[in-house]
């Protein structure tokens, strides 16, 4: 028997899962994990002690609708808990926001590179995903992303600041662009990273929301600033009305009571992440100098790892830091490395002086 004669046609025309289990492929101790903007410095004290806190409860449901969750992050940004919604891990929001806004045929328009994740999003939905290039300089392309609008159009993705590109388009270029498209178009702005910001002029959305006169909805993650990727939480935030549509998703209930407590206590120790987030900052400045001096060409980050060009082909240099140096890096139309921590940021910079016959001097 045929299996694939039964599935859906979505599922028929996606690519097979592009997350292979990792344990297969790699012996984890041995590995300095620079390849999926994983944050080294580990969640909160806080939040591992709620979890513990929590584990032995895990037998009973979790609260279905995260209210705690849900106040915290309210309280958080001065919003209203029925603009919140949660799950598990902002790749759950993802599939979400495609479950409750797409019908077949739709157009997803989405610049890329981008997160993947919204390509498949467009699949599974039998959408059709539209991908404008990003500009010379690796930014999202607004103006051509705006030419690209018809009348079949549904979604708009924007991933600010970009993965995996590392660069931003500042919040007021963001709400222009939304306002000027019609009002039968919802645009998602995926903010996974924009905790890492330090532009004054990269900012999140989140204080636009009671502006826009178009839909929109903010995509956010605990997996990045608050090193939670492992425990999977994300959330959007939005007016009531849209929350309460995706709110139907059955995947909208599914957060786990770990998770829901680790995320509380983790946005309640501030402290904590704003000083992981300092370190990873001043990585950011030395591991940019190093690969210049390198003769790199590397794109300005505002997030938690650089993009950057080298005269070595990105899916050979990725292979050769992982067979050889033991370092997992990213490969798309050019390399990606996240930022660890200072003695990773160094492994990578001599492997990458190696590889490339330069000096680090
Ligand atoms: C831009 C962007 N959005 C969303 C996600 C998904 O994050 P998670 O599902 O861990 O919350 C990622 C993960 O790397 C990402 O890069």
């Amino acid at each position: 028997m045929d299996i694939t004669k039964l599935t859906s046609r979505a599922i028929q025309n996606k690519p097979a899962s592009r997350r292979p289990s990792q344990a297969a492929k790699f012996d984890p101790s041995r590995l300095i994990r620079m390849g999926f903007n994983e944050n080294p410095y580990g969640m909160s004290p806080k939040a591992v002690e709620a979890i513990r806190n929590t584990a032995s409860e895990a037998n009973n449901y979790p609260d279905f609708g995260a209210g705690p969750l849900k106040k915290a992050i309210a309280d958080f940004y001065h919003l209203t808990p029925d603009c919140v919604l949660t799950g598990s891990g902002s790749s759950a929001m993802i599939d979400m926001l495609g479950m409750t806004f797409l019908n077949e045929g739709d157009e997803v328009l989405l610049c890329m590179p981008t997160f993947a994740a919204f390509i498949d999003m467009a699949y599974v939905n039998g959408a059709v995903p539209v991908i404008v290039p990003v500009t010379e300089d690796q930014r999202y392309d607004l103006d051509a992303l705006r030419k690209a609008v018809t009348d079949k159009t549904k979604l708009v993705i924007i991933c600010n600041p970009n993965n995996p590109t590392g660069t931003y388009r500042t919040a007021e270029e963001i709400f222009s662009f939304i306002e000027s498209l019609p009002d039968t178009v919802v645009t998602a702005v995926d903010e996974a990273y924009i905790e890492f910001a330090e532009a004054p002029d990269c900012e999140s959305m989140v204080s636009y929301l009671n502006r826009f006169t178009r839909p929109v909805v903010i995509l956010k993650t605990f997996s990045k600033y608050y090193a939670m990727a492992g425990v999977r939480v994300g959330y959007a935030l939005s007016t009531p009305e849209l929350i309460a549509e995706m709110n139907k998703c059955p995947a909208a209930w599914n957060l786990n009571k770990m998770g829901q407590a680790a995320a509380v206590a983790a946005l309640a120790d501030q402290a904590f992440s704003t000083e992981s987030k300092g370190k990873i900052v001043e990585s950011r400045h030395w591991l940019t100098e190093q690969m210049q001096k390198l003769g790199c060409t590397v794109y300005p980050s505002q997030t938690n790892f650089i993009y950057f060009s080298s005269p070595v082909d990105p899916v050979v240099l990725k292979q050769k830091m992982q067979d050889s140096y033991g370092i997992m890096i990213g490969a798309f139309e050019m390399s990606r490395v996240s930022i660890g921590l200072p003695e990773w940021n160094q492994a990578f910079i001599d492997a990458l002086a190696e590889i490339l016959g330069g000096c680090t001097k």
